[in-house]
């Protein structure tokens, strides 16, 4: 029996729910604090889920000596703040993603991984999905060959979660940084991971956040407030790899299309693949086209199994049983791939690393 790893969440808005749950579910866990800036969001969540300490300020709750690691479910603004803090601390961290807003805030919290000897796992929860898992077996036989060619599209038709989400100071940015940050993540991951070459984007804020649509709900910040909104509303964006590979993506908060969207696909020499919206593998086998459905519980993505799964890959690295999936460097190169869109959208040239 290892003892129980003392955890505390930072951050108790909407997306803490699920780390709290999946804590609450694993039994190599202590849930210890909770902390938000809002008092009565702090102790709701630790009411619940029965933390016995809150903390307003979360320089106090990294003071304490009976936490062994953090979750951080902030603002983006703070991400790479509380995670250095935290990691100084000498707590091992979950940073929800994306990692930070820039890439030298990223090579900050790289430099404080390495200095701590800490364990960082950043929230690309999709790497930690069945179906994604289910598919790495195949792409790692070789079944899909030599993977050429991705394609990731998330487009909401209507979806600006306001508050922090659409005030660029807090978020970095609209969907391509909220979004995007997934969906390009999860196309990177099962190609390999190849090193970015160049990128080339275009950013649309043609819409605004359409807060006057009516009866149609969509996905809100905690603290909903439609009347900032400074990001983009749409953004695509071509990725050229080092090896040759290509990603195109598409991503919107807001958009006139006849329905939401979600696609990932990756193609390679010897077959091809969707994970989203389902999981289906295509191959050639004696001049014949099969398309196969894995018989699996879930072809698409589980929201709750797949945080379940990285709370307990962040719980075992921490005790020394595993390593993440999704170190710093993964995170300190998609702040890469994400920033370079962005500038590529603004000079309106290709960006090359
Ligand atoms: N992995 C996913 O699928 C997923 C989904 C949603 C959100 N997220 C990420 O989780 C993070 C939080 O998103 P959310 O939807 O829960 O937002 P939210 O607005 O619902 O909650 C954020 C909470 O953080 C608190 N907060 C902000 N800065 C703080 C600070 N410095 N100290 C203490 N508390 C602070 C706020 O008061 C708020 O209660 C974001 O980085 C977002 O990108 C990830």
């Amino acid at each position: 029996m290892t003892t129980p790893l003392r955890i505390a969440v930072i951050g108790a808005g909407s997306i803490s729910a699920i780390h709290l749950q999946a804590y609450a579910d694993n039994s190599q866990v202590q849930l210890v604090a909770i902390c938000d800036k809002n008092e009565a969001r702090a102790k709701e969540k630790a009411e619940k889920f029965g933390a016995a300490k809150i903390f307003t300020d979360y320089k106090q709750l990294l003071a304490d000596p009976d936490i062994d690691a953090v979750s951080i479910c902030t603002w983006n603004n703070s991400h790479a703040e509380i995670s250095i803090a935290a990691l100084d601390a000498g707590k091992h961290v979950l940073c929800e993603k994306p990692l930070c807003k820039t890439v030298a805030e990223a090579k900050l919290v790289e430099e404080a991984v390495h200095r701590s000897g800490k364990v960082l796992q950043v929230g690309f929860v999709r790497r930690y999905a069945d179906n994604t898992q289910i598919l790495r077996k195949f792409i790692e036989a070789g079944d899909l060959g030599e993977i050429y060619y991705a394609k990731a599209s998330c487009l909401r038709r209507l979806g600006n979660p306001g508050g922090w989400f659409s005030d660029i100071e807090k978020s970095g940015g609209g969907p391509l940084i909220d979004l995007g940050v997934h969906v390009i993540d999860i196309c990177w991951y099962l190609m390999g991971k190849p090193k970015v070459k160049s990128v080339s984007g275009n950013t649309y804020r043609k819409l605004g956040n359409r807060a006057n649509v009516q009866n149609l709900s969509f996905y809100q910040a905690a603290d909903y407030n439609p009347d900032v909104n400074d990001v983009e509303d749409l953004a695509n964006a071509l990725i050229r790899f080092e090896n040759g590979a290509s990603l195109m993506v598409d991503v919107s908060f807001t958009l006139h299309a006849l329905k939401d969207e979600i696609g990932v696909k990756i193609y390679g020499d010897k077959g091809g693949a969707e994970i989203e919206p389902e999981l289906k593998i295509t191959t050639e086998k004696y001049d014949t086209i099969l398309n196969m459905t894995p018989q699996v519980d879930q072809l698409s993505f589980d929201f709750v199994k797949g945080f379940a799964n990285e709370i307990g890959h962040f719980v075992n690295s921490c005790q020394g049983k595993a390593d993440t999936l999704s170190p710093v460097e993964d995170g300190v190169e998609m702040m890469k791939i994400l920033c370079g869109i962005y500038e590529s959208a603004e000079k309106g040239v290709e960006i090359q690393f």
